[in-house]
This record gives C-alpha cells, sequence and structure tokens, in this order.
C-alpha cells in the first residue's frame, strides 16, 4: 500500500473535522478524495504530508508513519497545495531552478528545462511567472512539486479556479504522472473530475470515509433510473448527491 489511514482524527478547537478515517491507497494509479466544502479534504492531506499532527490514530505513507517518521515520509512525497507556490516575480525557469537548488540536484538549469519541456512551457519559460495564466501557472506548481521524482504525489484541488482548456491540461499532466508509475492522491470537489481521472474514489463527509471503490463500485450503489424505456446510467453526481443527502440534481 502506497498510504494506510486508520482511524485518523483532528479537531480543531471544539470542530471535529476528522471522526476516524480509513482509507488505503494502493500503489500506482489516481486516487480521489471528494468531499464538500469543509469536509477535511485538505486537512487530511495535511497530515499525509507531515504538515499537521492527528489527534489520534495512525497513517502511514510509503510504509513510513507520518508522525514518528515525517523525514521519511516528506523524502517519499511531493506536494502542491491548493493555493500555487510560485514566486510571480521570477520566470519560469528560475523557479524551476530555484527548487532544485534546494534540493541540492546537479545542473538546475538542465532539470529547469527538462521540466519546461514536459510541462509545454518552454516558450513561457523566461517570462516571469506573474504574466502566466492560471493554468500555465497551475502547470509550473506541479512542474516545481515534481523536481527530485517523487513517487507518491498530493493534489489538493488541483484544477480549482481554471477554465475548461486548463483543466484538460492538468489532467493530461496527472495522467501522465500516473503513467510514469506514480501513485497520485488528489482531491476535488469537482465530480466529473473524478470521473474522468480516478481509478478509485474514496467520499469523506462528515469526518469519516462514507464509501470507497472503483467507478464501477459507487455507481452500482444507485440502480439505474429507468427513463421512457432508456436505463439511465447515474453520474457520479448522482450518487455523491445520493449519499451526501443533498437534493437530487433534476
Ligand atoms: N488551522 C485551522 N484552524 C481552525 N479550523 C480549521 C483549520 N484548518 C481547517 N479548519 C476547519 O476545518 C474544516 C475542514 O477544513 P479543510 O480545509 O480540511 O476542508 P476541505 O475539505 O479541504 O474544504 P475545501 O473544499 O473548501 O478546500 C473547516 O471547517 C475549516 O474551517
Ligand atoms: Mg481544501
Amino acid at each position: 500500500m502506497a498510504i494506510t489511514v486508520a482511524g485518523i482524527e483532528k479537531s480543531f478547537g471544539e470542530l471535529a473535522v476528522l471522526k476516524g478515517v480509513d482509507l488505503e491507497v494502493e500503489q500506482g494509479g489516481i486516487f480521489a478524495l471528494l468531499g464538500s466544502n469543509g469536509a477535511g479534504k485538505t486537512t487530511l492531506v495535511r497530515i499525509l504530508s507531515t504538515l499537521l499532527r492527528p489527534d489520534a490514530g495512525t497513517a502511514t505513507v510509503a510504509g513510513n508513519d507520518v508522525v514518528s517518521d515525517g523525514q521519511a515520509v516528506r523524502e517519499a512525497i511531493s506536494l502542491t497545495g491548493q493555493f500555487a507556490a510560485v514566486d510571480e516575480v521570477l520566470t519560469g525557469r528560475e523557479n524551476l531552478a530555484l527548487v532544485a537548488r534546494l534540493r541540492h540536484l546537479p545542473d538546475p538549469g538542465r532539470v529547469a528545462d527538462e521540466l519546461l519541456a514536459r510541462f509545454s512551457l518552454t516558450e513561457a519559460g523566461g517570462r516571469r511567472a506573474g504574466t502566466y495564466s492560471g493554468g500555465m501557472r497551475r502547470r509550473l506548481d506541479i512542474a516545481m512539486s515534481l523536481i527530485g521524482e517523487p513517487p507518491i504525489i498530493f493534489l489538493d484541488e488541483p484544477t480549482t479556479g481554471l477554465d475548461p482548456e486548463a483543466r484538460i491540461e492538468v489532467w493530461d499532466t496527472v495522467r501522465e504522472l500516473a503513467g510514469r508509475g506514480a501513485t497520485i492522491l488528489l482531491t476535488t470537489q469537482y465530480l466529473d473530475e473524478a470521473e474522468q481521472l480516478a481509478d478509485r474514489i474514496a467520499i469523506l463527509h462528515e469526518g469519516r470515509i462514507l464509501v470507497h471503490g472503483t467507478l464501477a463500485d459507487l455507481k452500482a450503489l444507485m440502480p439505474p433510473a429507468k427513463v421512457e424505456y432508456i436505463e439511465k446510467q447515474p453520474s457520479l453526481e448522482d450518487v455523491f448527491l445520493r449519499l451526501v443527502g443533498k437534493k437530487e440534481a433534476a
């Protein structure tokens, strides 16, 4: 297992956000963690990436305990947070080379050029990142987090605020990373994103994992509705809204 989570609890003061989260993420492929605003997705990602200590429970990443072996966890992961970590004053190439230098890699300029090419940013590489579009900035942010080729990649809402074209570019990037054998855990509020990308999906709701499985597993939770003699397959959105108890979309 790339990631195991058992009985994780976390409160902020009176607010119990995670109330016993259990989860297993297999090696390789794309795992989507779904949940409404405030469900605790970022909180769980921060615990798994050692930025936050759980109140109870245990979690391992790449076989290392997130509390007692934080350094080993940090060496095995990359994290692209919900808010971009790009320095707007530097060029795209300078941003990448800076991270490569911080990671003590030989030849940071070459590392930067390779990543620019891989993320279709070669032409923009000499421009200040502050001039980039949202999609370009997000791609640069993901590229920065990949320096050093970590086997486990956390992407917290990688496409929030992006236009449809930029979302598709990020999706292609995520698929490419998975194709190279990385394990990707992404959080999203976009159900179609999970439907498009994820091999496995978990829904976090009211502090616990409500369901966990493949898209087909989740869809099987709802019987197909008969509409004028044509069987209508439920979308992931139908399943999500049914499970979290909100009004179904018409
Ligand atoms: N450091 C903190 N101090 C106090 N409350 C916090 C802190 N971090 C998170 N919370 C609260 O915990 C709850 C879960 O937050 P979290 O950011 O994990 O949700 P999320 O599922 O990532 O939501 P979103 O989809 O909006 O990103 C929210 O009610 C939030 O206000
Ligand atoms: Mg969040």
